[in-house]
């Protein structure tokens, strides 16, 4: 499991933040994550009490398990025709609202709700904030277990330093929801992510990186001197 960052008062006001953006009967996607775990449960709390009506699409396995906790009807991405919502956390935020994930190997389900979704709403705490991606992670990169010796060379042909993510309480690798592996890369800060991201999206082997750039629509932030919850939105 990921390791949990602290300020969980500062996530638990942008989940409580972006559950107020769900309208009755809308198909939400339901993030994966210490952060988005207050969204789900929020919307889950407005279900019960205030009868909103809601269908979810889970983004991993956690959000699914979540989901169902809460008695929030789920809908498989595959079988939507919709989804009008997607809110979820994030790694790193940079100033014009690209965004770094996976850090907990769901990005790749992550991605396609977001881009299937009329919006992507990003929930973090100020700590997310980024002058550049890649400043506190590595750049996730799910790929097929045959292709792991292919794709960490063309990693580093990118000028990337490679290295496959290690389970903890598990030894060997981290298998990822879809059964694959995950390669976290390190680049240097002359290094173009979106030349990267590019490139890697045309490699064979390669499922999805954590990049997500010009996909988020709003990113709420929770803000510890004042307590309070910023809004950015994406400009046009
Ligand atoms: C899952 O792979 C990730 O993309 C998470 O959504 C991201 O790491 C944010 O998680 P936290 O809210 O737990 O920091």
């Amino acid at each position: 499991m990921k390791s949990n960052s602290s300020n969980e008062a500062l996530k638990r006001s942008v989940g409580i933040a972006a559950a107020r953006l769900v309208a009755d009967g809308m198909v939400c996607g339901m993030g994966t994550g210490s952060t988005a775990r207050f969204f789900v449960e929020e919307v889950g709390r407005r279900m019960r009490e205030e009868g909103v009506r809601v269908t979810g699409v889970p983004t991993s396995f956690q959000s699914r398990l979540l989901c169902q906790q809460q008695g929030i009807p789920l809908c498989d991405a595959q079988d939507c025709r919709r989804i009008d919502l997607a809110v979820d956390g994030a790694d790193e935020v940079d100033p014009d609202l690209n965004v770094m994930k996976g850090g907990g190997a769901a990005h790749t389900m992550e991605k396609l709700v977001a881009t299937m979704a009329s919006q992507f709403v990003v929930i973090v705490d100020e700590s997310k904030l980024v002058p550049r991606l890649g400043t506190t992670i590595d750049v996730p990169i799910e790929v097929i277990l045959p292709a792991l010796g292919y794709v960490t060379a063309v990693v580093k042909r990118l000028g990337g330093e490679p290295r496959v993510r290690m389970g903890t309480n598990k030894d060997g690798p981290v298998v990822t929801d879809n059964g694959q592996l995950v390669i976290d890369a390190k680049f240097g800060s002359e290094v173009d992510l979106r030349e990267v991201d590019d490139r890697l999206h045309h490699t064979p082997g390669v499922l999805d990186t954590g990049l997500f750039f010009d996909l988020a629509t709003k990113v709420l932030v929770g803000v510890s001197n004042s307590m309070s919850v910023r809004s950015m939105e994406r400009k046009a």
